[in-house]
Parts: structure tokens; sequence; C-alpha cells
């Protein structure tokens, strides 16, 4: 009988030190979290691909500040309900619907014309919305391109003049640091617009039994991020006061990052910035 007790105070003590470790492994996973306790009130937000993910994350963040928060988005269906969702987390009202279709250039301006006419204010866009699939958009660039760059590019430069109205503002375009994997192929992209920016699909989930999506479920459960700590350098980038000088630069885990030098090629920069005006249709 003492024995067995002994055992299990020692199972439970084992037990409490594997929980505590996880937890703490957990925390160091989810990494740093934004300070801010900025208020956005009489502020407007937009944020793109918000029905979920990272972008409905923050969404409920900023309304929870206060702030007005446009929810643009490509299926109604899940844009209403995401405006359910960010209200009754975040407890105001103040959350809109709004259709945008990234993959789509008409949809883009349609959306603005709509925006700029019904909206009087832009404080925060924050360019969340990404897709990483093979296929093509309205327009025939290729998905990656044209959703994750293209459309955001055009949805900008469409905004810019309000938002420059209402400065100080940002823009927050949210990215990966896949991009240092990345390369910009010109030659192919004025060629073969539906390649765009040379990616690859590595299709890896889809064709897994289901005993390895589950077990892929686990490990990502323990070693990536949660989407409420995916979501707290873009907030950063956001609302945190005093970063202002830091405009235009790359930030990961809270905090401002060194790029590798071919992501810093003011040329290769200006070079896209052109194709991109030629391409939307701006220039
Ligand atoms: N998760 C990660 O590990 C990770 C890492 C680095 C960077 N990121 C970036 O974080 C951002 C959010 O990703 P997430 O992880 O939250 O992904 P997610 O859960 O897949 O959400 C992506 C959002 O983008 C929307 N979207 C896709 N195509 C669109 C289009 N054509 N027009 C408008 N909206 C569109 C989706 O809408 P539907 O629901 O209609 O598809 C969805 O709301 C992306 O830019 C992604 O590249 C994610
Ligand atoms: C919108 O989303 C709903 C729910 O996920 C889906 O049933 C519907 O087919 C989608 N509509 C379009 C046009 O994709």
């Amino acid at each position: 009988m003492l024995y067995f007790s002994l055992k299990m105070s020692e199972l439970l003590v084992i037990a409490g030190v594997v929980i505590g470790v996880l937890m703490i492994f957990r925390i160091y996973v989810n990494g740093a979290r934004c300070k801010s306790k900025a208020k956005l009130h009489g502020k407007t937000v937009i944020v793109t691909g918000s029905n979920t993910g990272i972008g409905r994350v923050t969404a409920v963040d900023l309304a929870r500040r206060g702030a007005r928060v446009i929810l643009a988005c490509r299926n109604q269906t899940r844009g209403q309900a995401a405006v359910d969702v960010v209200q009754r987390e975040s407890g105001s009202k103040n959350v809109v619907y709004m259709q945008l279709d990234l993959a789509s250039l008409k949809s883009v301006r349609s959306f603005t014309e709509t925006f700029l006419k019904t909206e009087r204010r832009l404080d925060i866009l924050i360019n969340n919305a990404g897709v990483y699939m093979q296929g093509t958009t309205e327009d025939g660039f290729g998905l990656m391109f044209g959703v994750n760059h293209l459309g955001h590019f055009l949805l900008t430069n469409l905004l810019l003049d309000r938002l420059k109205e209402c400065a100080p503002s940002r823009i927050v375009t949210v990215s990966s640091y896949l991009h240092n994997h990345g390369n910009i192929d010109f030659d192919t992209l004025r060629t073969h617009k539906e390649f765009g920016v040379g990616a690859i699909n590595s299709d890896l989930a889809r064709n897994l039994n289901k005993m390895s999506r589950r077990l892929l479920k686990g490990i990502a459960a323990l070693f990536f991020k949660d989407v409420e700590a995916g979501a707290q350098t873009t907030l950063h980038c956001a609302v945190q006061e005093g970063i202002e000088a830091l405009s235009g630069r790359y930030f990961s885990n809270c905090a401002v990052q060194k790029v590798k030098a071919k992501a810093q090629d003011d040329a290769v920069a200006k070079k896209l910035w052109e194709v991109s005006e030629t391409l939307s249709g701006l220039s």
C-alpha cells in the first residue's frame, strides 16, 4: 500500500514536471507579444483575409481597442460569420464586412470605390490575406503572386491618399520568413505571367493518410505558434508607439529584423514596383 502510494506520488511529480516543461516550451514557441495598450477609438482599420486565422485574431484585438474594423474578405458567407465572431469576442459592434477578392483586380477596384465612398477614414491598412496554392487569378496571374503581392499592391495604392489624409497612419503587410528563400525572376514574369514569383508547392499534406495527418497536427500543436501568437507581430506593427522611425523595415517576433542583402536591393525593389504598376493597371 505504502509502496503504491509512493509510486503514485512519484508519478504525479513526473507528470507535473512534464506538463510544466511543455507549458514553458509552448510559451517559448509562441514568442513575443505585442505590449502596447494603445486605444484606437475613432480610427478605422482594414484587415484583408480576416474571416479566419491570423487575420481574424488581429481583427478581434483591434476591435477591442475601439477601432472600427472592416473585414475585407472574398466570401460573403464566411465574412458575415466572422463579423459575428469578431463582434462577440471583442464586445464591439463596430465591425463590418466588405467584399474583396484579391485574386481579381476588378474586385480590388470596386472594393476601394465602395470603401472610399462609404467610409470617412483609414488609419491602418493590414495586408494579411495570403495563399499557398497553385492556380491562376481572374486576370491570369499566378495565384500566390496575384493575391499575396499584386492584389495588395493595387489595393494599397488606391487607398494611399486616404491613408495620407489620416496621417499618422500605418500600412502593415504580412510576410513570411520564407521570403529569404525566394528570388524574383523578372524575365519569367514578363513572358509567363501565370508563374509569377517562382514558388514550390509540395502538396505535403494532401497525400498523407489519416494517421500521418493526425501525427502532423500533434507536432504542429507542439512546435508551431498558435494564431493568437501569430498575430502579435502584426499588432505590434499596427499599434506600438515609438516605432515610427522603423517605417519600411521587416519585423518578426515583435522586433525589427535584418533581412538578406537580396531583400534590400533597391534596384530590384524599384523594378518590382514598376512591373507591378504595369501589371495591376495602375500606370
Ligand atoms: N500560418 C503561418 O505559418 C504563416 C507564416 C508566415 C506568414 N503567414 C502569413 O500570414 C497571413 C495569414 O495567414 P494564415 O496563416 O492566417 O492563413 P489562413 O488561415 O489560410 O487565412 C488566409 C486568409 O486569406 C484569405 N484569402 C485567401 N485568398 C484570398 C483572396 N483571393 N481574396 C481575399 N482573401 C483571400 C482567406 O480567405 P478564405 O477563408 O476565403 O480562403 C483567409 O481569410 C498570410 O499572408 C500568410 O502568408 C502565415
Ligand atoms: C462561401 O463559403 C461558404 C461556406 O464555406 C461555401 O459554402 C460557399 O460555396 C462559398 N461561396 C463561394 C462563392 O465560394
